[in-house]
């Protein structure tokens, strides 16, 4: 195992710890340090109870959503969507009463856009791309980019049948609640990967083993 993964395995493992108890209905993103906590939950709770799965239509409101993230600020302000999920990310944790935060120390950074140069993803509607690319450019300077699928068949499609713009380049001394809840207003725009004042805490595994927490 790297000291990469080992940070994940670590910040992961803490969290799953310290914030779920048995019984508690938990939501859980995606991304590569996402399986070190469903690894550690099904160490401690699938052996004797099992670890059955639900749906929000049945279960609207959760106890603690556990997620990776692309980049953590000093406010806890988060840039998630790297991996494409950013639309039912953000569900899943706006019903959770606690989002906590598992990362490696690649994703602490001061401010957004420190450390993640891929940009803050946008899920659009895919009609819209265009558009949205031009508006946010002209009003907010930058570059907005169209995800390209890696075989580069065409552009990425979400699992909500959308596109994602990445909005690289952006100005870093702003405020992210007004950025964000002007970037929904665009007509077009689903969801931004901005998670601005949802996490509670952020757990990092550094590389000499130790954690780090914020929050
Ligand atoms: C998925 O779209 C993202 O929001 C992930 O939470 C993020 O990319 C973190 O992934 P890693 O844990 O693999 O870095």
């Amino acid at each position: 195992m790297t000291s990469l993964q080992a940070a994940k395995k670590l910040a992961a493992h803490l969290a799953v710890d310290k914030h779920i108890i048995t019984g508690n209905l938990v939501g859980i993103g995606s991304g590569s340090t996402v399986i070190f906590a469903v690894e550690r939950l099904a160490e401690r709770l699938v052996i004797k109870h099992k670890l059955p799965l639900t749906d929000l239509d049945v279960n609207p409101k959760l106890d603690v959503c556990i997620d990776g993230a692309d980049e953590v600020d000093s406010n806890l302000n988060l840039i998630k969507g790297g991996g494409g999920c950013l639309l039912q990310e953000k569900i899943v944790a706006s019903c959770s009463q606690q989002l906590i935060i598992i990362a490696d120390y690649t994703k602490n950074s001061k401010k957004l856009g420190d450390q993640y140069k891929k940009g803050i993803p946008i899920e659009v509607v895919p009609m819209a791309y265009v558009p949205i690319q031009n508006k946010i450019e002209k009003e907010y300077g930058g570059k907005v980019e169209l995800r390209m699928a890696v075989s580069k068949a065409g552009p990425v499609v979400t699992d909500n049948g959308n596109f994602i713009l990445d909005w690289k380049e952006f100005k870093q001394d702003v405020n992210w609640n007004q950025i964000n809840t002007q970037l929904l207003l665009i007509p077009g725009v689903v969801e931004t990967g901005l998670f601005i004042e949802m996490a509670a805490k952020a757990y990092f595994g550094l590389s000499d083993g130790n954690l780090v927490g914020i929050g």
